[in-house]
């Protein structure tokens, strides 16, 4: 009995594993174990020899159980200790420092145009990009015919040889908005559409895609005061310039009668421009009551409903406050330029917050 305790209990101290365990407690536990075997012939016994080797038995099946027990856990306390040692990590270290995106002043300047629009109950429209000749030109007033379609340099899909339908466009202006927006949901109505825009033009102030944001407001006694209203308030605020002057100048779209180009004050000092001073104007946008027809067009009757429209350039007026000479830089993707110009993520312009900082 005692060579049997001593030989398990040795094994067990030099088992290196959870398996030679497993396999320990087997050969001796087990089923067909040898102690087990053992405990077996007791029945075989005398009942005086039964009395000295049963306890003796049981105390030594006990021990073997404690032992295997203390092993398992000592085993497992000793592959923790492994692990940390191994994944030690050392938290004082520096972490790697990233560098962060920047927001592009497109969508700064959409972002607070957005807003300043909001406040004054403006809500934000959107269309395609590529849209049909129907949407861009004739509903918006501009017939095949029109020297306004040859005007706007237009980018035309492409169609396969022998489809005689006429080519989609991509949109030469945010107007065709209008059209989609008065069709879906009537009058009356107020919202501005920004967006992507495209002609077939590139110089300092053109590039062949920019941004435009539409303006309409429809309603039964909309007049060229309210035009004039809204834009004075919304330059004002985008400016950060109170009582900023504006000039309308009598103009012609097909697609607004009367119509106006709108100009804000300026000036040049040395090379520097600035806006709401002096006596220079700058063109920054186009306006005008909306058309009958292309009421019509929208299916809004305009024996009914009247009101004005206008389409603004959005990086004009970002080059203009952000003071950036060429618009061409804008769509470079240049780091520099955009480490230069761009906001941070986590300025949302505001109108409480100053817009832009
Ligand atoms: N769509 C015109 C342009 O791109 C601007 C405009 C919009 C003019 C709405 C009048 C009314 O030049």
């Amino acid at each position: 009995m005692e060579d049997l305790r001593q030989k398990y209990i040795d094994r067990i101290a030099q088992a290196g594993d959870e398996d030679s365990l497993e396999s320990l407690r087997v050969e001796a536990l087990g089923k067909k174990g040898e102690i087990s075997l053992k405990m077996r012939e007791l029945g075989k016994m005398s009942p005086e020899e039964r009395k000295t080797a049963g306890p003796a038995l049981n105390a030594l099946k006990d021990e073997i159980n404690s032992a295997l027990a203390a092993k398992k856990e000592a085993l497992g306390d000793a592959a923790l200790e492994a692990r940390l040692q191994e994944e030690w990590l050392d938290v004082t270290l520096p972490g790697r420092s990233r560098r962060a995106g920047s927001i592009h002043p497109i969508s700064q300047v959409t972002e607070e145009v957005t807003a300043i629009f909001a406040d004054m109950g403006f809500a934000v429209a959107e269309g395609p990009q590529i849209d049909t000749d129907w949407y861009n030109f004739d509903a918006l007033n501009i017939p095949g015919h029109h020297p306004a379609r040859a005007e706007m340099d237009t980018f035309y899909m492409h169609r396969d040889e022998g489809d005689n339908r006429p080519p989609h466009v991509l949109r030469t202006h945010t107007s065709p908005v209008q059209i989609r927006h008065m069709e879906k949901h009537g009058a009356p109505c107020r919202i501005i559409a920004p967006g992507r825009v495209y002609r077939a033009d590139y110089d300092q102030t053109h590039t062949p895609m920019f941004h435009q944001v539409e303006g309409l407001a429809i309603d039964r006694e909309i007049s060229m005061a309210n035009l004039k209203w809204v834009l004075e308030e919304f330059f004002a605020a985008f400016f950060e310039v109170k009582g900023i002057k504006t000039r309308f100048r009598a103009s012609h779209f097909p697609f607004t009668e009367p119509s106006a180009e709108v100009d804000i004050q300026c000036s040049w000092e040395d090379g520097q421009l600035k806006i709401g001073e002096g006596d220079g104007w700058l063109e920054v946008l186009g306006s005008g009551m909306v058309h009958p027809k292309v009421l019509e067009a929208a299916g809004v009757d305009p024996k009914a409903w009247q009101g004005f429209a206008f389409g603004m350039g959005i990086d004009r007026i970002a080059m203009l406050k952000y003071g950036i000479p060429d618009l061409r830089a804008f769509f470079d993707s240049d780091l520099r330029w955009l480490r230069h110009y761009g906001f941070s993520g986590l300025q949302v312009p505001t109108l409480h917050g100053g817009l832009s900082r």
